[in-house]
């Protein structure tokens, strides 16, 4: 038995060494974590089990026959954050870059499957030079396996994507589509090409930081979620996020009692509105005031500005917030914040985190770019996604209400369960002044002193229809509130909600517009 038990260690040393000391070494000095040493940093602690670590390759072609790949290049196992399962696998850079042939691929695919039948969070830990090369088809074929599990497992667990190296080519899209993606800076980059195939294909000049770094996913192209300035950080956001997340599409969100009073009044809260319509203001201090202890995690804070999506809590139970940003070209909903909120809409439909939105926004920004853009059917992602989503759904106008905004910020015709108005909202189908333009025109041209003339109309329209009355009167908005009282209302309103029950006509699918 001794000889069997020390062939067996000697055995899970070499595995437990990756690619070793040297290619260990270079890891650390671009300061990287090995596979093994950032699944310890995220889970917690003694909690990993390693599986599948004796798994080896079957290639013998391109000088691969002899080749030894310790752990297949790819650490899978199951472990527990913050108490909860979850599975993950982190591809070892120091084992033949984390290259993906078919055997690792396997891996990955037995921690999803388990992942999926035991109905827990699933993390994939990115570091790859991408399919391995030596494999050929073998290598293809399993990407093609882990985006078939992907696919499957949309909307059953929460599927959480980390790049810390390189994810380049078809590997991307994988990370595309799980439901986050968090990317450390300096060391992570994504693309389908890289810079010399399109220094080759177009000419163009770029490092592959300014290609597809972590500012580039997180601010431009909305690829991203997160981004964390290190890998300390990034694991630190990942557990953060989780805390927010059910194990799965049949739990319910977790319960964390911080001790703020559901019943708190903010009599302060008014007072960040400016008396002016048109003043700017930041929406997230309006929400820091509302939620348990201020806290919250914004997601995709750096891109489509102009709307801001987070997790918070309310009563101790997640919610997801959805709010029109007035400091930011003035909330208005443009192509990108329609996509930024209608995929977070659909996370947290999917996965029983209510909604809560905040609605202060002019409407559509106008513009030839928008229009040829196809903000028509980016902004129909909004109105789908909202109507769609049988979560508890609850809706504060703060300020303006306009048009078509005013229906898609989940307004009551789109399933809201709650719609509270503060008295500073308008409701309406445009602004005061461009209504007074053309509804008073001929008033207004024909006045001695038009000037004047318009801003009576101006005032006149204000005092009847840029209020939150009309809509109270016809039961659209269920209370006009005062603002101190919105963190009370929010909190009663969700307890009572938690038994709604909503189910929609069967069908196979909907078809969303992209
Ligand atoms: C096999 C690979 C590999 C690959 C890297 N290695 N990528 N082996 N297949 N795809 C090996 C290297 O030979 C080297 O082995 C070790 O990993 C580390 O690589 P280095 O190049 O020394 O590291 P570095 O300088 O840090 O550069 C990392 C890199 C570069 C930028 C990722 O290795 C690279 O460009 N690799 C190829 C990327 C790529 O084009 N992949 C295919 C993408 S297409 P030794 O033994 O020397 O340590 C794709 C299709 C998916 O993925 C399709 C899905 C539908």
């Amino acid at each position: 038995m001794d000889e069997k038990l020390s062939e067996l260690e000697e055995r899970r040393a070499k595995v437990l060494a990756g690619g070793g000391s040297k290619r260990v070494a270079a890891q650390h000095s671009k300061g990287k974590k090995t596979a093994r040493e950032r699944i310890e940093a995220l889970v917690d602690p003694g909690s990993f089990v390693e599986l599948d670590a004796f798994v080896e390759h079957r290639c013998t072609d391109l000088g691969m026959d002899g080749v030894e790949a310790p752990g297949e290049g790819v650490v899978i196992g199951y472990g527990k954050v913050s108490g909860r399962t979850i599975y993950i696998f982190a591809q070892d850079f120091t084992v033949l870059g984390g290259s993906l042939g078919e055997m690792h691929a396997a891996k990955i695919c037995k921690a999803m499957d388990m992942a999926i039948k035991v109905g827990c969070p699933f993390i994939g830990i990115n570091d790859s030079g991408g399919a391995r090369i030596q494999e050929g088809v073998d290598a293809l074929s399993g990407y093609g396996d882990i985006f078939y599990r992907n696919t499957l497992a949309s909307g059953v667990i929460p599927q959480i994507s980390v790049i810390m190296g390189p994810c380049a080519g078809g590997a991307v899209y994988s990370p595309a589509l799980t439901d986050f993606i968090v990317m450390t800076e300096g060391s992570s980059n994504m693309f389908i090409t890289g810079p010399q195939v399109i220094k080759a294909v177009t000419g163009e000049d770029v490092s592959a930081e300014d290609l597809g770094g972590s500012r580039v996913h997180t601010e431009i192209s909305g690829v991203a979620h997160f981004r964390y300035p290190d890998e300390e950080a990034t694991i630190l956001g990942i557990r953060k996020l989780i805390s927010y997340l059910p194990q799965n599409n049949i739990e319910d969100v977790p319960l964390m009692d911080s001790g703020d009073d559901p019943g708190r009044v903010d009599p302060g809260l008014a007072a960040l509105i400016p008396e002016s319509s048109n003043k700017p203001y930041d929406v997230r201090d309006v929400i820091a005031r509302i939620v348990d202890v201020g806290e919250s995690l914004e997601v995709q804070p750096d891109y489509a500005r102009n709307i801001v999506t987070c997790f918070a809590r309310l009563a101790g139970r997640s919610v997801g917030i959805i709010a029109n940003q007035p400091s930011v070209m003035a909330g208005v909903l443009d192509i990108n914040a329609s996509d930024k909120a209608s995929r977070f809409i659909r996370f947290c439909d999917s996965f029983n985190i209510p909604l809560v939105t905040f609605t202060d926004t002019a409407g559509y920004l106008p513009g030839v770019g928008q229009e040829h853009g196809g903000v028509i059917r980016h902004g129909a992602k909004l109105l789908y996604a909202y109507s769609e989503a049988t979560v508890p759904k609850m809706t504060v106008i703060l300020r303006k209400a306009y048009g078509g905004a005013y229906i898609a910020m989940c307004s009551r015709h789109l399933g809201a369960d709650q719609v509270f108005a503060w008295p500073t909202a308008e409701i309406a189908v445009m602004g005061p002044g461009g209504a007074a333009n053309i509804i008073f025109k001929r008033e207004i041209d024909g006045a001695s002193d038009p000037a004047t003339a318009r801003s009576e109309k101006i005032a006149e329209y204000s005092r009847n229809f840029a209020n939150p009355y009309k809509a109270a009167i016809r039961g659209y908005v269920d209370d006009v509130i005062d603002p101190a009282q919105t963190r009370a209302r929010l909190c009663s309103a969700l307890s009572m909600l938690l038994g709604k029950r909503q189910t929609h006509p069967a069908r196979k699918h909907g078809n969303i517009p992209v």
